[in-house]
């Protein structure tokens, strides 16, 4: 009998002293021994490899060492299954075709989920991304937008201040200077992001906030340009149903100004509480960039005209899913969070 005729007997033996064995801690042991102590079978046969015919050694010197690594990955194996005294069966051994336990997979925030979804509708329209500071100058959030030192229009917006001159954004307006300080018109993008205002915390308003910013600069931009995009964007996102309905307004960096509304989707019209019965829900503010914007940030406002608007995404979101507290998105709670 050759040496690897050995070998292979030796591998037989083992699976059937494992196989039969149902061994429990001692005859794990047992065969441990047996098997990979010093003066145990594999040793044995690796003294014998020394005079075996020069012609099969290298041969028989892998089969070995394949063997030697077979024997000890299946010792491993059994010894995470025995325990003293107890019987193992053959049920007890790793089964590794068994499928693992499913782990817990988290759900997208449904702010998230409303953000990619109205950035996928604008960027289908031809908008880009873009991303400024929630930490700013006054300049880029108030004076660049024509909202002037002492100007009433700066009580609309209950402002934290970081120094008398940085502020905590209290809107996305300040992406609009950013982007057209940083780029030569034409420009059309769009920016989501966190709000800060220092209102008291209720069922309808938070101390931060989510908006995006929208802004068109181009030669002969119109008021219809403004209304067709915003028309298209209310139906891809609240459905083919809804209406829209423009009121004239005010903001210093717009001229004219106008806020879109939508039917209130709570009660279809009949009156809730969530539109206070007046069958609309305000969605964003919009207007056709004011002259003294492109000023400040260099553009001249007899070449360039365009339109700007920004929208609350938290507003949007409660619409859509039914959702009447706004605190909820900022609790963590795993019970909503889940339900997205
Ligand atoms: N920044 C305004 C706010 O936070 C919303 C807004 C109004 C943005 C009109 C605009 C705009 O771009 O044109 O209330």
């Amino acid at each position: 009998m050759t040496i690897l005729h050995s070998i292979d007997e030796l591998k037989n033996q083992f699976d059937t002293d494992v196989l039969n064995g149902k061994p429990d801690k001692d005859a794990f042991e047992e065969i441990k021994r047996k098997y990979t102590s010093r003066k145990g079978k594999i040793a044995e046969l690796f003294a014998q490899l020394g005079s075996a015919d020069p012609d099969i050694r290298p041969e028989a010197g892998k089969a070995l060492n394949e063997l030697k690594e077979y024997i000890t990955i299946k010792l491993d194996g059994l010894s995470a299954v025995v325990s003293d005294n107890t019987e193992v069966t053959a049920a007890d051994q790793l089964d590794l075709t068994l499928s693992g336990d499913p782990f817990p997979v988290g759900s997208i925030h449904p702010l998230t989920k409303v953000i990619e979804e109205i950035t996928t509708i604008f960027t289908k329209l031809g908008f880009s991304l873009a991303y400024g500071p929630e930490i700013d100058t006054d300049f880029y959030n108030f004076e660049a937008l024509n909202i002037l030192k002492h100007h009433p229009a700066r009580d609309m917006q209950d402002t934290f201040y970081v120094t008398d001159d940085v502020v905590l954004r209290t809107h996305t307006s300040n992406n609009q200077i950013h982007m057209m300080e940083n780029h030569d018109p034409p420009i059309k993008v769009i920016a989501p992001g966190r709000v800060y205002r220092n209102e008291d915390v209720s069922v309808r308003s938070y101390c931060l906030f989510h908006q995006i910013e929208g802004l068109y600069v181009d030669k002969n931009v119109s008021m219809a340009d403004l209304k067709g995009v915003l028309n298209y964007f209310a139906r891809e996102f609240f459905g083919k149903n809804v209406k829209t309905r423009f009121r004239p307004s005010y903001f210093p960096f717009t001229e004219p100004s106008a806020e879109m509304d939508v039917s209130c989707y709570f009660c279809s019209q009949n009156g809730c509480n969530i539109c206070k019965y007046t069958g609309w829900l305000e969605i964003l503010g919009c207007g056709m960039v004011d002259p003294e914007v492109f000023k400040s940030v260099g553009y001249d406002p007899d070449i360039w005209s365009g339109y700007a608007f920004g929208m609350g995404i938290e507003r949007m979101a409660m619409q859509r899913y039914g959702i009447e507290d706004i605190r909820m998105f900022y609790e963590g709670d795993i019970r909503f969070l889940r339900q997205f």
